[in-house]
């Protein structure tokens, strides 16, 4: 507490905006609420910006209370709707939402979302405007940081319904065939395909091969007594279509498809979302009440640092060997 007393004292910022951007993810909205109320405690004003960087452009933005973000440290979405803006790809969209800066009095912008919202805020501080990124996203898929808000609750989710699919693929003898998200990222699906003890897991990071990983798998699975399969596929991997009709026709199953789609993004954030929020929240104002500009908020391990968003999004990020070897022993290869 004194030293939060003493920054506030040292810091010459006045006003933050706080912003949402990309797709949403459950713990989104947690974030929000530790931002205001972290700025609030060092006296720094906070105004929320409606649909991210496309609200910066046209100014739609309104004063945030810490009062306003009563409850919703517990709701999935974003109170503050999110959108992907073309125009703030453009130099004329910059220099607008650059623009609204400067007219709002506002010393600091934090971005909550994935690397393309990065990209957008690095762009940004280009134009002198400082601005801090939170990584939130289900996908996780974010190279600087260990975590991303929204994960554990989006995984949560798959498992639930996956479990729920395992009790008719049992009951029927059949084989399920799930698509969970991850357009570039396997992550989800890994993560999901090991909690649910899936048959195989099918990852954009390793090229499909209907044989090794999925029909091999199967045929070990019905070899050791096994009468129901769960294929867990993320959707930039392979279409969960494809794996099914291949099943039929390559395997004389009967298989069931089930896109698990945006089911994924929404509810209510899992303890670690609401936690790991509240602490990159606060991270990210004390390092705007810093005078710090072009960073962006990671989890290391069990804390919580800043990197330089151009040294973060030039980082590599590959799927959790150890995690990746383990599926592969528990799917039997
Ligand atoms: O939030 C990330 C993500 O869930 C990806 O896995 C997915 O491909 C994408 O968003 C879809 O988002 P939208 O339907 O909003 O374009």
């Amino acid at each position: 507490m004194d030293n939060v007393r003493e920054e506030v004292q040292e810091s010459a910022v006045k006003r933050i905006g706080v912003l949402t951007s990309g797709g949403d993810a459950p713990g989104m909205n947690a974030a929000i609420r530790s931002v205001v109320r972290s700025a609030f405690r060092r006296g720094i004003e906070c105004v929320g910006i409606r649909r991210g960087w496309a609200g910066l452009i046209s100014g739609d933005i309104f004063p945030m209370t810490s009062g306003d973000v009563s409850r919703i440290i517990n709701r999935g979405g974003t109170v503050l709707y999110t959108a992907r803006s073309e125009e703030f790809r453009t130099e004329a969209g910059l220099e607008k939402a650059a623009a609204t800066c400067k007219l709002l009095g506002l010393d600091g912008v934090v971005a909550i979302g994935g690397d393309g919202t990065f990209r957008g805020a690095r762009a940004l501080s280009a134009y002198g405007v400082s601005v801090v990124g939170i990584p939130g996203t289900i996908d996780n898929d974010i190279v600087c940081t260990d975590y991303t808000i929204g994960f554990d609750t989006a995984a949560n989710t798959a498992v639930e319904c996956i479990d729920r699919l395992r009790d008719t693929m049992q009951s029927h003898e059949r084989c399920a065939v799930v698509e969970v998200m991850g357009r570039h990222a396997g992550y989800l699906a890994l993560h999901v395909g090991v909690a649910v003890g899936a048959t195989a897991v099918l990852v954009p990071e390793h090229p499909y091969d209907f044989q090794a990983h999925v029909a091999e798998k199967i045929r070990r699975a019905r070899l050791g007594g096994k009468t129901n399969f769960i294929i867990v596929a993320a959707e930039g991997a392979v279409s969960a279509f494809t794996v099914g009709e291949q099943i039929r026709t390559e395997l004389g199953l009967d298989p069931r498809v089930t896109i698990l789609g945006h089911i994924q993004r929404g509810g209510a954030p899992t303890v670690k979302d609401r936690v790991m929020a509240t602490r990159m929240g606060y991270e990210a104002v004390r390092v705007l009440a810093e005078g710090r500009t072009n960073r962006v908020i990671c989890a290391a391990g069990e804390s919580i640092i800043d990197r330089d968003i151009t040294e973060g999004l030039a980082m590599r990020k590959t799927l959790n060997p150890e995690e990746f070897k383990v599926m592969t022993v528990m799917t039997g290869t």
